[in-house]
């Protein structure tokens, strides 16, 4: 079963600031500043952090699963409450908040690769899984949420603009509501990873980012889901606030032979666990990468 969680939301995937041509190497602009730290040195950092969260559990400390300050990762400062929460009256916020239900959200839109007149570029895959509670039970008529970059590793976005090609034939989101057996299935392209400016020579492994809604706006959870065996893992300070190897396994989608449609797609099986000791990573609510 596959589980994710993460603290971090993806919005400085949405970090660069130039139009260039497609294929140009990147402008000086775009590059990390001359003080920023290198791969090595952010490499170092986890390790060493990761460390030093070991030796004070080993010491008693408790010690949480996800680091929310976790200094390799430059904003993550920014990316948790520092106060505690307020609390709002759920019956105010019930009333006004948005509601749907299966015919607000079309067949269609699980389809990213039917949203224009042609085919984006990449790898079609399908990714399906189910949506489950702590007990293994599905959870029915639930909103999931999915963006992403195109197969170039470019979203769709004004501060997005490092020189890798738009697709026009790609958006990069889409809706679907789960079934009675808590099941989802999205048929997409295989993002590419793309570089975000954390550090020197920054890439963000390749991730779809998930959203799964509640009944309102108070209960949304974020999360990306990864692919297997990407080589940019031991080297993503995000993905590695994680402290348990088991708990950033849950993040990646396994490839299932029996889901990869003959001559058609690539498949991916990913449970979204939503609480539990088995319960997916989810992200704080501010940004994104
Ligand atoms: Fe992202």
């Amino acid at each position: 079963m596959t589980t994710v969680d993460s603290d971090h939301t993806d919005q400085e995937a949405f970090s660069s600031s130039v139009v260039i041509e497609q294929a140009a190497a990147a402008p000086e602009s775009l590059l990390a500043s001359p003080d920023q730290l290198s791969q090595a040195e952010i490499t170092q950092e986890i390790i060493d952090y990761h460390a030093a969260a070991d030796a004070r559990e080993a010491a008693g400390e408790r010690v949480a699963m996800t680091l929310h300050d976790f200094p390799p990762y430059r904003s993550s400062i920014l990316r948790h409450p520092t106060k505690n929460p307020k609390l709002v009256d759920p019956e105010t916020i019930e009333l006004w908040s948005p509601a749907f239900g299966q015919r607000d959200v079309a067949a269609i839109e699980a389809d990213l690769t039917l949203q224009h007149t042609g085919e984006p570029q990449g790898e079609r895959i399908t990714v399906q899984g189910r949506l489950l509670d702590s007990w293994g039970r599905p959870l029915a008529n639930q909103l999931i949420e999915l963006w992403q970059a195109n197969a170039a590793g470019r979203y769709i976005h004004q501060r997005d603009q490092h020189p890798a090609p738009l697709d026009p034939n790609f958006t990069g989101a889409g809706r679907i509501v789960t079934n009675d057996d808590g099941e989802y299935k999205f048929t997409t392209i295989k993002p590419g990873a793309y570089p975000w400016k954390n550090h020197v020579n920054a890439w963000r492994p390749a991730h779809i980012h998930f959203s799964v809604f509640g009944t309102s706006f108070t209960q949304r959870i974020v999360t990306q889901m990864y692919f297997p065996g990407d080589p940019l893992f031991p080297l993503d300070p995000i993905y590695n606030t994680i402290r348990r190897q088991a708990d950033r396994d849950r993040l990646i989608g396994q490839y299932d032979h029996d889901l990869t449609v003959p001559e058609f797609s690539m498949g991916y099986r990913w449970d979204i666990v939503v609480d539990g000791p088995d319960a997916t990573w989810f992200e704080p609510e501010e940004g994104e990468h």
